[in-house]
């Protein structure tokens, strides 16, 4: 991905990268997309370590402090809200890298993106489209934020949703009700363990097990195989956030319907359109 050329377009503008939970898409986009633009970037990864949160500082007030140093602060935290609790507090932008299992915005744009670029490659079908989410959709904080962002966003973009169907393993399948009341009156709406009618879906997002929810109990992977990737139609693409366990396996890496690496190199390109855009 050519992402030169925008060096001067943020000069002396500094982003703080604040994360308090594992990241490497996320965290080196951002950091990139920052230098790709020609700002500065502070960054502090294993914050719940190394912050003085350790000493006992609450973590509105770092966010006040922080917030001090820079034009834009870029978080990722464990809990759910902790992006909003931060918000309240910050005198510049937070934008929110994923805030436990709620929502991963950055994430939906560059997914939504990736549909957008599909649809005008004819790699997806000009219709209504059958998306299946197949994975964690209850922990899934990306399967919140695109599903929203599909039927909030996706007709000013050209893209109508016509099905979300909702699998995965016993009890990790469902999504939130939140997901659900929101989607529900903007498309049809199904739900059950096993990928259903793949002939006919457009697009099958899959996530892994989101095991820093789940405390002690395992639960089972139901790979999405190569042999299922068969029944998909040949226009149809196979997303997946990454990072990928053993949900997807990497035969379907030269699959020309999967465009998860797309996805992640499209990260750096959209966060790049963002910082712009709340900072120029
Ligand atoms: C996702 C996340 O952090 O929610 N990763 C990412 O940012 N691309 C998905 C995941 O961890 O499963």
């Amino acid at each position: 991905m050519n992402c030169d050329g925008y060096e001067n377009m943020l000069p002396k503008k500094r982003v703080a990268l604040l994360f308090y939970q594992a990241s490497t898409r996320t965290r080196l986009s951002f950091e990139a997309s920052v230098d790709a633009l020609g700002g500065r970037k502070l960054t502090m990864s294993d914050m719940e370590q190394f912050s003085s949160e350790v000493k006992g500082e609450s973590f509105e007030d770092t966010i006040r402090v922080v917030s001090g140093y820079c034009h834009a602060i870029v978080l990722r935290h464990p809990h759910a809200g902790a992006a909003a609790k931060a918000a309240a507090v910050s005198r510049v932008p937070i934008i929110n890298a994923g805030d436990g299992n709620n929502e991963h915005p950055t994430q939906a744009y560059l997914d939504l993106f990736t549909i957008w670029q599909a649809l005008n490659e004819d790699r997806l079908p000009d219709k209504p489209l059958n998306i299946l989410f197949f994975g964690d959709n209850k922990n899934s904080r990306t399967v919140r934020s695109l599903a929203t962002l599909l039927v909030s966003h996706g007709p000013a973009l050209g893209i109508q949703v016509g099905r979300m169907h909702f699998g995965g393993p016993v009890g990790y399948g469902t999504p939130p009700n939140d997901v659900i009341e929101a989607i529900r009156t903007s498309c049809d709406f199904s739900l059950s363990s096993a990928p259903q009618s793949l002939s006919d879906t457009d697009i099958v997002y899959v996530t892994r097990p989101q095991k820093e929810y789940h405390g002690d109990t395992k639960i089972e992977v139901i790979p999405f195989t190569p042999e299922l990737a068969a029944l998909l139609p040949a226009q149809a693409i196979i997303m997946h956030p990454l990072p990928r366990t053993t949900e997807l396996p990497v035969e379907l890496d030269n699959d020309p319907r999967a465009v998860y690496f797309r996805q992640s190199d499209n990260g750096m390109l959209i966060r790049m359109a963002l910082l712009w855009h709340l900072l120029q």
